[in-house]
């Protein structure tokens, strides 16, 4: 097989419709033609390409699956032990258990807990519980929960509903027709949208889905009068803490605010890089799980619950939500002192909200194109490295130092070809690409 990264991910797209598993993982969403594409090996900060040279990732990080960063040694410490102790048998490994009290114990609302491997799928679980124990059909949401047909079936009541909620241009193609009319989205902060949308069905709503934070601070009240909708159209209330939670505290970032769910959905960071996602919940609502099925085969091995126990306990005794808070917040700084140093005009956001989801935005009116070739300055440069930053534990004050130094000259060389007119021209791909299209 070839190592050209270039040649490889053409050669991919021929073998895997879309060239990836993950629209974020496309190197068209970043550098095109030019981006590494492929990994051989990830260490901490540290990211080798497929010819062996090394980059500094100040991206994602994994798209925020690896809060302690890659390849954590506690954590890969406590998965090689399940390896050799065997990850699957006939009978059940103890770790699910051990993790369920875990959970309820950061999260004493929560009585139960189910599994499920990814994210996307744990939220099709909360789904199917909540219409379980309701009875209902329909979902208000806010946010981006994953890939399923109950989600994308938004997209079925109008050309782009989805828009502003996760990623524009989703497609309803291939979501049964009948799923119309079955999930509503509201945005962050309006709650008169989703008074709106449960009026509008009144008395079949099943659940009220939302991330409980994303990148805007919620207003005095708002979660508590979502809360309270709920109670009000018998509606359960889960919460999407798939990307927020472990970032600010040990748990889910309703912690913060005092507002309990029925149910929260954790994935990503809660096992560092290894596949698992947990639902859990108040007993009346998750004992509705028995009672339709909710079943796989590899939910029920070893490795996602020991690299989720070990990744807990490892953010719980180094107190990793405030390194990542502080992370956070130096890069978003040392943003805004590279872009008045330089002239570039840049807006960012994420400080008072969660500063380890930081991101800034150009303003320009060919903003994607001087994003694009910031990136590809950064890349020349060794880093891997766009508008949005992760942050993760193994981001040291140092690494960061130097990547704000690195900013700041590519800032200096990007506000040169901005006030020559020659962004696009300087750019040896195409500009990154926006939203979700097909590729070929
Ligand atoms: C809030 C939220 N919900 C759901 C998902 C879907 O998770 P996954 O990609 O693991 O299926 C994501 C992924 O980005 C997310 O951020």
């Amino acid at each position: 097989m070839t190592k050209d990264p270039q040649k490889l991910y053409q050669y991919a797209k021929k073998r895997i419709p879309g060239g990836t598993q993950l629209l974020s993982k496309r190197p068209e969403m970043m550098l095109p033609d030019i981006w590494p594409n492929y990994y051989k090996k990830a260490k901490g900060a540290e990211v080798w390409g497929l010819d062996g040279k090394k980059y500094i990732d100040m991206t994602h990080n994994g798209v925020g699956s690896c809060i302690l960063g890659f390849a954590d040694p506690d954590v890969n410490k406590a998965v090689k032990k399940a390896v050799d102790l065997g990850t699957m048998s006939t009978l059940n490994c103890p770790e699910e258990v051990e993790l369920s009290d875990i959970l309820c114990e950061i999260h004493p609302w929560a009585d139960m807990v189910r599994y499920a491997r990814t994210g996307g799928e744990a939220m099709a679980v909360a789904i199917r519980i909540a219409r379980a124990k309701t009875g209902k059909d329909k979902i208000a949401f806010c946010g981006y929960h994953g890939w399923h047909d109950w989600y994308i079936a938004a997209n079925l009541n109008s050309d782009d509903a989805l828009e502003g909620h996760s990623i524009g241009g989703l497609s309803p193609i291939g979501v049964p027709k009948a799923l119309k009319g079955t999930a509503f989205p509201f945005h962050y902060n309006k709650i008169d949208e989703l008074k709106k949308i449960l009026e509008e069905n009144k008395g079949g709503m099943a659940a009220i889905a939302m991330e409980p934070i994303r990148n805007i601070k919620p207003e005095p009240g708002f979660i508590e009068a979502v809360k309270e909708l709920a109670r009000q159209h018998n509606a359960i209330l889960i919460f999407d803490e798939i990307t927020a939670a472990w970032r600010v505290n040990e748990g889910g970032y309703h912690l913060n605010f005092n507002v309990a769910p029925d149910i929260a959905v954790f994935g990503k960071a809660m096992s560092n890089g290894y596949p698992m996602a947990a639902v859990i919940g108040r007993k009346e609502v998750m004992e509705a799980a028995q009672n339709t099925f909710i079943s796989s085969t590899y939910w029920s091995e070893k490795i996602g619950p020991t690299a989720a126990i070990a990744t807990i306990e490892k953010c719980r005794k180094l107190n990793v939500p405030k390194h990542l808070a502080a992370a956070g917040e130096k890069v978003i700084d040392g943003w805004e002192k590279a872009g008045e140093a330089t002239g570039v005009d840049i807006k960012v956001s994420g400080k008072d909200v969660v500063p380890s989801l930081a991101h800034f935005n150009f303003n320009y009116k060919n903003a994607q194109a001087v994003k694009t070739l910031f990136t590809q300055l950064m890349l020349d440069r060794g880093y891997l490295s766009n508008n949005g930053y992760y942050a993760t534990y193994a981001h040291t004050d140092k690494i960061i130092e130097k990547y704000l130094e690195t900013v700041e000259e590519a800032f200096a060389g990007l506000k040169k070809h901005i006030e020559a007119n020659e962004v696009e021209e300087k750019l040896r791909g195409e500009v990154a690409h926006m939203g979700f299209q097909r590729l070929n």
